[in-house]
């Protein structure tokens, strides 16, 4: 019996014909896993993940410009990455591969479209009627990837010149949801809400027609509410809501939105060169306060002059709402389209409920 049990576990380990057979097994389960998942959010590896969060930190003593902060559905806690945000295996590289290819050799069957209120300098200037909103949106028959982001001329088109030379100085945050090809049918309709000023597209003709014409610029909300709320479901299964407000709704994304949803007071981080800023406000049942400066891990506390990121976060665990927004608590962008992704993953509210180091109070009205 032991003999047999041995020789068993010898062939088993050593007969060619189990090892062809393990690769092959092997080969297959890659092809159908990476054909099933061809466009997605990655990491530094190159591995696809649900999610992530980048925060790039702002350039503290001109050493930390393209240091950033990472987590994901896997470490849903502050990690440095390991490599530059600029270099050609940062999170965001890894995850633009797909359009960096299709640059190089017009794969088929790809489609992205790429706005930007900022477009990189090649481009014309956004006029203001368009959102004030950044991001990214890529796919394939399969899969897709909506990265929204805070950093004016991003992303360049190769993974040596994605990231803006002026990109080192101040901070910046995006979010990336990986989702089906078929959601992309409601994306599109939160992309017209938020009236995205394309600066650059290819969506084939076979894609969703929602897609093509925000990507064209020719479609836009024609009547009230002039908001939309999405609850979207990521490829792994997580709930993202996406937030998304028309210029006609003329009120501030985070008073005049987000916090009565949120039900919660809320933290709200905007850039801090605004022209017209809008004061923390407690007229509402919740309070909106804007932080004024953060605290990142392992670094030194920093203000809002050299954090051009744009987020919020609920004040309590009772609430764990986490926003990655589009916008700033500025006048004019009250007039102006824009929104926010959010989540109430647990992991994330602590993370950033923990940066917030000192905020603005409300000031005493005087009737
Ligand atoms: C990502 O999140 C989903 C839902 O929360 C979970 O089911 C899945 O296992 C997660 N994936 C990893 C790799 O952690
Ligand atoms: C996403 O697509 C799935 C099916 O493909 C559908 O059940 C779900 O409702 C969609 N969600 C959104 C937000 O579009
Ligand atoms: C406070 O927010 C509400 C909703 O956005 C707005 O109507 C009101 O004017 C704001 N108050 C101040 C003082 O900004
Ligand atoms: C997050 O929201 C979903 C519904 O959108 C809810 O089912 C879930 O319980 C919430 N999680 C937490 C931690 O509040």
């Amino acid at each position: 019996m032991e003999k047999y049990k041995m020789s068993a576990f010898v062939s088993l380990n050593k007969g060619p014909g189990w090892r062809e057979l393990s690769c092959s097994l092997l080969l297959l389960f890659c092809c159908v896993f990476a054909g099933s998942v061809g466009v997605s959010c990655r990491n530094e590896n190159g591995d696809s993940v649900d999610w992530y969060i980048v925060y790039n930190l702002p350039d503290l003593d001109r050493k930390t410009g393209l240091m950033y902060l990472y987590m994901d559905n896997n470490s849903k806690s502050w990690n440095y990455g390991k490599r530059n945000i600029n270099d050609p295996e940062s999170a965001l590289a890894q995850t633009l591969w797909p359009f960096f290819t299709f640059i190089e050799k017009k794969i088929e069957g790809f489609g992205y479209l790429l706005y930007n209120d900022q477009p990189p300098k090649e481009y014309k200037t956004a006029p203001s009627s368009f959102g004030h909103s950044k991001g990214v949106v890529m796919l394939d028959r399969q899969t897709g990837v909506w990265l929204t982001h805070s950093t004016p001329q991003f992303p360049g088109k190769t993974r040596r010149s994605f990231w803006p030379s002026s990109g080192k100085s101040n901070g910046q945050t995006f979010f990336c949801g990986t989702y089906k090809y078929s959601n992309f049918s409601d994306i599109a309709i939160q992309l017209q809400y938020i009236h995205i000023y394309t600066f650059d597209f290819h969506v084939p003709t076979t894609f969703h027609d929602g897609l093509r014409c925000v990507a064209q610029r020719t479609c836009y909300p024609r009547k009230a509410p002039w908001f939309k709320r999405l609850e979207m479901k990521s490829l792994a299964g997580n709930t993202f809501i996406s937030f998304a407000k028309y210029s006609r709704f003329q009120d501030d994304l985070y008073s005049g939105l987000l916090v009565d949803y949120l039900g919660d007071d809320i933290y709200s981080k905007s850039w801090g060169k605004l022209r017209r800023p809008l004061p923390s406000n407690c007229s509402g049942s919740h309070k909106v306060y804007n932080v004024q400066e953060m605290q990142l891990p392992q670094t030194q506390p920093f203000g809002t002059a050299v954090d051009h990121s744009k987020w919020c976060v609920t004040d309590s665990d009772g609430q764990p709402w986490t926003c990655i927004a589009d916008m700033n608590r500025e006048e004019s962008q009250s007039k102006r389209g824009g929104g926010a992704v959010c989540t109430n993953d647990t992991g994330v509210w602590e993370a950033f409920r923990k940066i917030v180091n000192t905020y603005e109070n409300c000031r005493h009205v005087e009737l």
